[in-house]
């Protein structure tokens, strides 16, 4: 641009608004990325036990797509509803700051009409870890439309353990071949939930595999996508490092089996330092008389047997174990979190308490139907969990 022979007060006017321009610039690539997604919701036929059931897919699939991301990154999701019923997503975990309307559950967000689209969007905004997304109206989790969220460290934000040579995602849960509008009536008619037939790992009864090269460390991030079940999950002849809970680094503490309540995401760490050939991935159910179990299997590249011997035992009954596990999880306060800065610099130890809030749940029958409360409060969202 030349300003040689413009009047003083043209000069300075250019060169205010190239300052905006530049300005302007500056702030678009300065703003945190963006991620697109647009998914279409279906009925659709699925065999997780063998036999014919109503599944619900995302874009044809089951469970639905993972979501990854990276701390800060703007997520853009357009949700096309084809089932001939409204529908709502929720995002387990994922903080939504002054955008309570995105977090999908019914009386904070409307549902989806059918046959119309509606576009989530959230940001990550100061968050890491794993969590997951299910359908949050009309018992249709139980038929599916759930799914990984991945949010990654910035790559300038240092993580307490190193680089994963993969980081993968394991849906377990418990399962019912029953159709989820039955299992829904069983509660409108004021009974309990019956037994599940199964329990599921990424949507297959048996037979999920994650590859693993000799010598190499793996990311694991289990989140329990069920509708009633706590489950145990191993891995047979193989120790798990725990290393982060729904978005804070743990103090990183060995463990032959993890407790995964419904909910609950854990991620840990596992290393092929094993004989190689393929091992069990087990997922079991807990607190339960019979013990349904499902498994997978960790192969190794140069795997010269496939899996053998017995399938690992876990605990099943005892709820102590349960509570001395949850309470040996502690947050590692010198590990960063989504920022640099220590985890513990917000100095919790040192705020006073002025109120404690004590939270129980119970089962209750409400005019003839089974529903759940928290501190006696019945929760239209609760009971349809
Ligand atoms: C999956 O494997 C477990 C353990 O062998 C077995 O008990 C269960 O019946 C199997 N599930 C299906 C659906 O085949
Ligand atoms: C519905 O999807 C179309 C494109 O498929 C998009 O242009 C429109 O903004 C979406 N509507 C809503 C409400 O998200
Ligand atoms: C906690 O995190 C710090 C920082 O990364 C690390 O040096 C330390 O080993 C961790 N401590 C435990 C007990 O996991
Ligand atoms: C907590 O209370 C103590 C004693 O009254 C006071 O000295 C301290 O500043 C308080 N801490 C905070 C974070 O308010």
């Amino acid at each position: 641009m030349k300003l040689i022979n413009e009047p003083p007060q043209l000069r300075a006017l250019l060169s205010f608004c190239s300052t905006l321009l530049l300005l302007n610039l500056v702030h678009v690539s300065a703003e945190d990325p963006y991620r697109f997604f647009d998914w279409t919701i279906t009925y659709g036929d699925i065999y997780p036990l063998g036999v014919k059931q109503q599944g619900i897919l995302i874009n044809g699939q089951f469970p639905g797509p993972e979501i990854y991301s990276v701390t800060n990154d703007n997520l853009v999701i357009n949700v096309h509803n084809h089932l001939p019923e409204p529908f709502l997503l929720s995002w387990n975990g994922v903080q939504q700051r002054r955008n309570s309307y995105q977090d999908g559950v019914y009386g904070t967000t409307c549902p989806i009409p059918p046959g119309k689209n509606f576009t989530y969007n959230l940001q990550v905004k100061d968050q890491i870890g794993s969590f997951f997304y299910f359908p949050s109206l009309a018992f249709h989790k139980a038929a599916g439309g759930f799914g990984a969220i991945k949010i990654l460290s910035r790559p300038r934000i240092p993580v307490p353990f190193p680089e994963p040579a993969a980081d993968f995602s394991l849906l377990i849960g418990d399962w019912y071949q029953i159709n989820h509008k039955k299992l829904k009536a069983v509660l409108d008619h004021g009974h309990r939930l019956p037994s599940p037939q199964a329990v599921l790992i990424n949507g297959r009864a048996n037979g999920t595999t994650l590859a693993f090269e000799q010598g190499k460390t793996y990311r694991i991030r289990v989140s329990n996508v069920g509708l009633q079940n706590t489950l145990n999950f191993r891995i047979q002849g193989h120790t798990m490092k725990l290393v982060e809970v729904e978005g804070t680094h743990t103090v990183q503490t060995t463990y032959s089996s993890i407790d995964v309540h419904v909910g609950q995401s854990y991620s840990v760490l596992v290393t092929a330092d094993q004989a190689p050939k393929d091992y069990y991935i087990v997922a079991s159910t807990r607190f339960t008389n019979r013990v349904l179990t499902s498994t997978g299997i960790l192969h190794y590249s140069n795997s010269q047997q496939s899996v053998s011997g017995p399938i690992p035992g876990g605990p099943t009954t005892q709820i102590d174990w349960s509570l001395e596990q949850a309470r040996s999880i502690r947050t590692n306060l010198t590990a960063s979190g989504p920022r640099p800065n220590p985890q513990g610099s917000y100095h919790y130890g040192l705020i006073n308490i002025s109120r404690t809030i004590k939270l129980e749940s119970s089962a209750a029958q409400v005019n003839n139907k089974q529903r759940y409360a928290i501190n006696s409060f019945l929760s239209h969202q609760l009971t349809l969990l």
